[in-house]
């Protein structure tokens, strides 16, 4: 080999190394510059196991990319998880989280001492496709500019303190497949605009439980291909009979504890994944299909508190059903309730 080449393969081999070395083992600096940011944003010792002289990917609660080095991820939580040490995180979500321009997923939970609204930086987001938030004292709307995050998948707030309605912009959301937020404050009705833009062979679902929700299920859901529509302990009004249908894929389907108002009698129970069924503590008529027996996947049914009628179907998996509810309803009868009168 003559020198030259020599010195052009040498040259390549060191380019080489100094770039994954680079990857895998230097902060990117932007992310480094908006993590001490983070940290200053916080009391002294918060993130006492962030030390300077080692890797920020190293970091604990910080996830990053092997190939890229760029971080990816922020999970933190005050309680033990895998390898993870706790952390409180006391103060509010520090806007500098917007700053970490790769961000794929971000993490807060059992974080009781986080509070405030969510900062405005978060728009910054382009990549995030995943926001969750359980059991914080985090505050405020649920901002509409989480519409201008293109790439969200899953917004998840459980059990924080977020109050105001659901901004209707979220449904111009392509992606966005999982909306999580029970547990909160939430006023208003439901957006109609939620999933209109998500492909219909996408599984959605909606979670809403325990808030302070008012008005109609929009109509718009009847032709989303929900796995999970969980709405119950709010104040719904009207009809839900459209979110039922013999070929949906749905799993779970919890309506409790509203004033939902419909005729049961015509609706087909899903009969491919539907085991949760909750109806109840509502002003639902009419009577139980027979039907309801090709649902055999059915773990659990609660009907009870309803004005319905009729002989509840008897038989097949549907009878051997565990943990059934019917009791407090107009006129209906058969096991578990007496036997119906001839
Ligand atoms: C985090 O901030 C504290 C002061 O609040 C400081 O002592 C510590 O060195 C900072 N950590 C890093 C990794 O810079
Ligand atoms: C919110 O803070 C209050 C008191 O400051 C506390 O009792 C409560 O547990 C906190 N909520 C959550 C979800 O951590
Ligand atoms: C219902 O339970 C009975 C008695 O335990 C059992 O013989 C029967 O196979 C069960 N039927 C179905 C469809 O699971």
């Amino acid at each position: 080999m003559d020198t030259k080449m020599c010195r052009v393969l040498g040259l390549a081999i060191a380019v080489l190394f100094l770039t994954t070395s680079l990857a895998s083992a230097a902060c990117n600096e932007d992310d480094l510059r908006a993590l001490l940011s983070f940290n200053s944003s916080f009391p002294p010792h918060t993130l006492h196991n962030w030390i300077n002289t080692e890797d920020c990917c190293s970091w604990g609660g910080i996830y990053c990319d092997d190939g890229t080095g760029r971080v990816t991820s922020l999970l933190f939580s005050n309680e033990p998880f895998n390898d993870f040490e706790p952390t409180d995180l006391v103060g509010p979500m520090p806007p500098s989280v917007g700053d970490l321009s790769e961000l794929v997923g971000i993490r807060f939970e059992n974080l009781p001492n986080l509070v405030g609204p969510l900062p405005r930086q978060l728009s910054k987001l382009k990549k995030l496709k995943s926001i969750s938030i359980y059991n914080t004292n985090l505050s405020g709307p649920i901002p509409s500019f989480l519409s201008q995050l293109p790439a969200l998948e899953q917004l998840m707030m459980t059990s924080s303190q977020f109050s105001g309605s659901i901004p209707p912009s979220l449904g111009s959301l392509e992606k966005l497949r999982d909306v999580v937020l029970p547990g909160n404050g939430l006023t208003g009705s439901i957006p109609p605009s939620l999933f209109s833009r998500l492909d219909r062979s996408v599984l959605a679902t909606l979670s809403l439980g325990q808030n302070k929700l008012a008005g109609a299920v929009p109509r718009s859901f009847a032709t989303v291909a929900f796995q999970a529509i969980e709405l119950h302990d709010n104040g719904l009004t009207g009809d839900a009979s459209f979110l039922f249908g013999k070929s949906k894929p749905v799993n779970s389907i919890l309506l409790g504890q509203n004033r939902l108002s419909f005729d049961l009698t015509g609706v087909e129970y899903p009969v491919g994944n539907l085991e949760y069924l909750d109806i109840s503590h509502n002003e639902i008529y009419g009577s139980i299909s027979e039907q309801i027996k090709e649902a055999t996947k059915l773990t659990y049914v609660d009907m009870s508190y309803n004005k319905l009628c009729g002989r509840i179907p008897s038989g097949g998996s549907f009878g051997n059903i565990t943990s059934r509810y019917f009791s407090h309803n107009k006129c209906l009868c058969g096991s578990p309730l007496p036997p119906c009168k001839k």
